[in-house]
């Protein structure tokens, strides 16, 4: 190679690798340009290996000439190599910085059931007054369901269009009950008088899902028997209950039958939604009812081996699943059932 070419070569070079080296965006391009430059098949290397054909002033000329360039590159790209370490240092740093300023995820704390926060209110206000809860299996017997509560075998209410009964060979006595009135039997033969109980949990009836029904709902039962028990101890534990529940909400009894009571009534407030107006939620009565009550009948203390001589004793039951609707003004009784979180949500904290 002649002198003069080598001295271009090395001059092109020169300009073409030191852009090539500025122009790296990443260490992987300042490789290749490392490569095309200096490497062993570049043009550099060219005129190095002939520098061993020039003569000895030309030699020493081009010689010179080599390093300086091979130094300027290679300075050049050590430099590059610095920067864009730390570049890339930076953007991992980057990547992986935690905005400390950022609110945190924290778990939804979650709410209680609109008929759980019922339940409770009942319960609350129950057992300020002395009462103790219990709680019966949801699958009973006749005996407990119907029978001890003198409800008589041609009741229209024990037939299985009204009533679910299980299908276990043996034993067809067994149903779903169908009011936790069977709590009371099962009460008073654990124990004797005197007797302060409730008794909240599902019931089931044979009955069509609609907006207002289902075949699976909630009621409380409560029962008192001891001595000297009188109709106004009734209605005045009632009227406290109410007015707990409720505030000064009117509440109305009125005559009622029920086989386990006498007398009985029933127990309705002034409908939450139209105030006495007649509307959708109250079947157009202007009352809600509530409850079923009464004197707990003589029949049924006999039969647990109570004395009606010397006990009396009043009940009384009603479902909450419709008190929680208009409570929390719930048009429908599926959402109850639904387990939809954006009707949950309503509930966070209200208990
Ligand atoms: N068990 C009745 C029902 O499901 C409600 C009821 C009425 C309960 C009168 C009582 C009562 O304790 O005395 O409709």
């Amino acid at each position: 190679m002649v002198a003069d070419t080598a001295r271009s070569i090395l001059d092109e070079e020169e300009r073409r690798g030191l852009a090539e080296i500025a122009g790296a965006s990443d260490l992987a391009s300042l490789e290749a340009a490392e490569t095309s430059t200096l490497g062993r098949r570049s043009r550099f290397q060219e005129v190095q290996r002939s520098l061993g054909t020039m003569g000895p002033v030309e030699r020493r000329g081009i010689g010179k000439r080599t390093n300086e360039v091979r130094d300027g590159l290679r300075s050049a790209i050590a430099e590059r190599r610095a920067l864009l370490e730390t570049e890339r240092e930076d953007a991992l740093l980057r990547a992986d910085a935690v905005d400390v300023t950022l609110p945190g995820r924290r778990p939804r704390p979650g709410s209680l059931h609109p008929l759980t926060i019922v339940e409770y209110e009942i319960v609350d206000i129950f057992t300020r007054m002395g009462y103790r809860v219990v709680e019966g299996p949801e699958v009973e017997t006749e005996y407990y369901n119907f029978d001890a509560l003198n409800i008589p075998p041609e009741n229209p209410a024990r037939r299985v269009s009204d009533s679910i009964y299980l299908d276990v060979p043996g034993r067809p006595d067994l149903l779903l009950r169908t009011e936790t009135s069977a709590m009371q039997i099962r009460t008073m033969e654990s124990q004797p008088p005197p007797v302060y109980v409730i008794a909240p949990g599902r019931v089931f009836r044979n009955e069509d899902v609609t907006a207002k029904n289902m075949p699976v709902f909630h009621q409380v039962e409560g029962l008192a028997v001891d001595e000297h028990i009188t109709f106004a101890d009734l209605k005045g534990t009632l009227e406290s209950f109410y007015r707990a529940l409720l505030g000064d909400r009117r509440v109305r009894f009125t005559p009622s039958f029920f086989p386990f009571v006498e007398p009985g009534l029933s127990a309705g407030a002034l409908c939450f939604n139209c105030e006495g107006a007649g509307c959708p939620t109250c079947g157009f009565e202007g009352w809600f009812e509530m409850m079923g009550a009464g004197m707990v009948h003589p029949n049924v203390l006999r039969g647990v081996g109570y004395d009606p001589e010397r006990y009396t004793g009043f009940a009384f039951g009603g479902g909450y699943d419709r008190l929680a609707m208009a409570r929390f003004n719930i048009a429908d009784i599926r959402m109850l059932w639904d387990g939809d979180v954006r009707f949950l949500e309503r509930f966070e904290g209200a208990r």
